[in-house]
């Protein structure tokens, strides 16, 4: 079966052989907030804990947590999405895995963007579907265009975009939805990102239609990575299918993350999860130029996520021994490109600011002396 590794964890685990060996490593490749669950959450679980919730939920997830996810697209899109059509899974991935058998059933080719989330296409060749590659370009904004749906039967839409920052302006994602839909194009959402944005909050396509896959889940904006709990919004129609099919290969998602969960939906949880981005946003300030001052070219400001995709081509035509070299010389963990597709990758890295301004600005330091030699 022909899986490519997630390069990103390879780097990610030579840096703690490193680590171990004592060797101070300023991480920027990691994919994930730097910051712990807030105390509500940790506390609500622990609660669940001990007050023995320890089996099996339903399959689609308890239904107070339903609830208040359905009631949150009221609060933060003006969006009526009933709870019987959210089904929470044990992190987002499992609901992508789900979202793209059924959307590449039947053969149906499915568009990925390029660069992109690389486990979208080993999920397709692991479930055996058919995928394309769809080439996203900095001069369009890393962005997918209606006219790249000829001929295929499933898109998987990313805003924000996983490496590259990349948020769909409503318009955009309007028009790309219409014409999906003029054309018979399924659309899997991966709207993980969202709540992860610096200029205005990122759409969802379930502002435009009720037949999409929408993929969201709790650790990215939600500060809960390691529990492990995501969930789908799906079409009324799909709703038994996709239970069955949560039923058979997930049985449930984790007790304790879901009674947790629930407490990121109050006023104040919600408010320190927003002072986050504001953090993030700062960091992102930061190293854009930062890099920019170096002569890797931000082409494209990342609005959303917390990655900064920056052409490397200054100093190299190939990523992968760039990032290599990268952390084994300089002790700098960051992502190469080829990570994220073929579509130029080889000329940019992928910088995540998940790191405090100060180890983001030792990391700036260290790339800087480094490059000086490199030259
Ligand atoms: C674009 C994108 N989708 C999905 C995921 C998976 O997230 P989860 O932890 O919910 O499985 C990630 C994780 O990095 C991601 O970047």
């Amino acid at each position: 079966m022909e899986i490519t590794s997630f390069i990103v964890m390879d780097i990610l685990e030579r840096a703690k052989e490193l680590e171990a060996k004592g060797v101070d490593v300023v991480h920027m490749e990691v994919g994930e907030p730097d910051f712990p669950s807030p105390d509500e959450v940790i506390e609500a679980g622990v609660k669940a804990l001990c007050d023995k919730k320890t089996a099996y939920t339903q399959s689609v997830g308890i239904p107070e947590l339903r609830e208040a996810i359905s009631g949150y697209y009221l609060d933060q899109y003006k969006l009526e999405i009933g709870p019987e059509r959210i089904i929470l899974t044990p992190g987002s991935s499992p609901a992508l895995l789900a979202a793209i058998r059924i959307c590449t059933e039947g053969d149906r080719v499915c568009g990925l963007p390029d660069p992109g989330y690389p486990c979208y296409k080993n999920m397709a060749r692991f479930l055996g579907g058919r995928f394309v590659s769809l080439p996203v370009e900095a001069e369009g904004g890393f962005k997918v265009f209606p006219y790249q749906l000829d001929g295929i039967g499933a898109l998987v839409i990313n805003s924000p975009a996983n490496p590259t920052g990349t948020v769909y302006g409503r318009e955009e994602l309007g028009l790309l939805v219409e014409e999906a839909a003029k054309r018979g194009v399924a659309i899997i959402s991966d709207e993980i990102y969202h709540g992860i944005t610096y200029d205005k909050p990122a759409s969802s396509v379930l502002e435009f239609t009720d037949e999409a896959i929408v993929v969201n889940g709790f650790s990215k904006f939600f500060l809960m990575t390691g529990w492990r709990l995501g969930w789908m919004v799906v079409p009324r129609k799909m709703v038994r299918l996709v239970q069955s099919i949560v039923q058979n290969l997930f049985i449930c998602p984790p007790a304790a993350a879901q009674y947790a969960a629930l407490a990121c939906f109050e006023g104040a949880v919600l408010a320190q999860f927003r002072e986050k981005v504001k953090i993030y946003r700062k960091r992102r300030d930061f190293i854009v130029e930062a890099l920019s001052e170096m002569g890797l070219n931000v082409g494209v400001m990342p609005q959303g996520a917390f990655y900064v995709y920056a052409n490397v081509s200054k100093y190299t035509q190939d990523s992968y021994s760039f990032a290599k070299r990268a952390l084994e010389e300089a002790h700098i963990g960051i992502t190469p490109g080829v990570d994220f597709g073929d579509n130029k990758t080889r000329l940019y890295v992928r910088f995540s600011y998940a790191n405090t301004l100060e180890r983001l600005g030792e990391g700036m330091r260290r790339l800087r002396e480094w490059l000086r030699v490199l030259v």
